[in-house]
């Protein structure tokens, strides 16, 4: 059956990347060290040993990048600012010359038509920070919040979107609880106190934000994998739901709810939770968007997680491919919680890309993956849940953090020796379903 799936005129189709992931540029005009610069040239914790030392060398190659861009006619582009370029310490003396390259950066999107969504916190926190703490320390918070002061003044002119934090529940459990991400520290208190303190880093940055340009839209991107019971038994659901609400509840609830979950309390236990007073009040003040990432969902019953479904394809990742998750997930959500717009801020797949030798990538898969989300989203908004935007993970092939460079993501395929770019199939796809503003089944 043929499907068209026509999208409301204004949909913002975008791509997206992090500072980290595409830069390079590592020690360049002032930048200061990151968390990540320091866990990926730490021996074993890149598995193929790789780091972002150079990774898409987009700080030089920004321009070509955006020109690829603008072919793929992304109307938005979401990107992170690399906090240590911006304060090489964290805090306390500018460095221009960070504040001057995200200048350029903006400049050259907005001549191209593209609207720039700025991610404040993609994980490459200052490495001083670090050094007191780390998102453990609440000072890092108020940092945090005078560093989006900073940003929302220079660009808050020409930028209207600003995500506060990308994906809290990574940076606190993988970061902090199973160490495969910077800064490696594996206890569940630490990650109980980081995930709090991003928590209020947002709010505290949310308030900045409009402080210094009160038409500005604030958000903060959740990574929300839905988790799904392994069968209808009683056990499996209810260990699904455990899971839930250590996972997407552990952070909706105080945003959308002024509280954390009780549940989280009985798993973690109770004294756990750093909250002073005004706290959650803070955490839940009404935001302009929710950002979404969706790659897939976890299964899992009471005998731990579901790691192989039968008859479900899986992609590099190992991540299930599960779009109608997605549907389930927005409606869930919306049901639930009484949420702003939605924008789905990352969304995408990573397989195994082959450049032939006519420089072409004939990546079907991706662009199956692509279509059957974007046809859940649709059927979604069309059954009541407002999403009003896409950004495709990612724009460019880049470095995925532990798996260093193996993981190709891009509508753009990228050659690392080269640094030669190559529009994927799935890039010249998204440009005809921007185009006309619709998906095919
Ligand atoms: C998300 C991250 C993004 C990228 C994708 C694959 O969790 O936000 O940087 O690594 O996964």
């Amino acid at each position: 059956m043929t499907e068209n799936l026509v999208f409301p005129r204004g949909f913002v189709w975008g791509a997206a990347t992090s500072s980290y992931q595409i830069e390079g540029a590592a020690k360049v005009d002032g930048k200061g060290q990151s968390i990540w610069d320091t866990f990926s040239h730490a021996p074993g914790k890149i598995l193929t040993g790789e780091n972002g030392d150079i990774a898409c060398d987009h700080y030089n190659l920004y321009e070509a990048d955006f020109q690829l861009a603008k072919q793929l006619n992304c109307k938005a582009y979401r990107f992170s600012v690399s906090w240590p370029r911006i304060y090489p310490i964290g805090h306390g003396k500018i460095n221009l010359a960070g504040l001057d390259y995200y200048d350029r950066l903006v400049e050259s999107l907005l001549e191209k038509g593209i609207d720039p969504y700025i991610t404040l916190y993609h994980w490459d926190l200052p490495q001083s920070l670090q050094d007191k703490g780390g998102w453990v320390n609440r000072d890092t918070a108020g940092y945090f919040a005078d560093y989006a002061a900073a940003l929302s003044r220079r660009f808050g002119d020409r930028v209207k979107n600003w995500i506060t934090i990308n994906e809290p529940w990574v940076v606190a459990s993988i970061g902090n609880v199973t160490g495969e991400h910077a800064p490696g520290v594996r206890d569940i208190k630490t990650a109980l106190h980081v995930g709090h303190h991003l928590l209020v880093g947002h709010g505290l940055a949310t308030q900045a934000i409009r402080a210094t340009n009160s038409s500005a839209n604030v958000g903060i991107s959740l990574s929300v994998n839905p988790v799904e019971a392994a069968t209808d038994s009683p056990a499996d659901i209810k260990a699904a739901d455990d899971e839930w609400n250590k996972s997407g509840r552990w952070f909706l609830d105080p945003l959308f709810g002024a509280a954390y979950p009780p549940k989280v309390y009985d798993l973690f236990g109770h004294d756990l939770i750093p909250v002073l007073p005004n706290d959650l009040a803070l955490i839940s003040q009404s935001i302009d968007f929710l950002g979404l990432n969706y790659y897939t969902r976890t299964v899992l019953g009471s005998k731990g997680f579901v790691n192989k479904v039968p008859g479900s394809e899986y992609t590099d990742m190992g991540w299930e491919v599960q779009s109608p998750a997605l549907y389930r997930l927005l409606m869930k959500l919306n049901k639930d919680y009484n949420l702003p717009p939605i924008f789905i801020t990352e969304n995408g797949c990573a397989v195994t890309d082959q450049l032939t030798l006519e420089g072409q990538v004939h990546d079907a898969r991706r662009i199956k993956y692509m279509q059957d989300h974007l046809i859940s989203i649709r059927r979604a908004m069309l059954d009541g849940v407002h999403v009003r935007g896409y950004f495709a993970w990612s724009l460019i092939d880049n470095f995925e953090w532990q798996h260093g460079f193996s993981k190709r993501f891009g509508l753009i395929y990228v050659d690392f020796e080269t640094q030669k770019r190559y529009i994927k199939d799935s890039g010249y796809w998204y440009a005809k379903v921007i185009q006309h503003n619709e998906v095919h089944k």
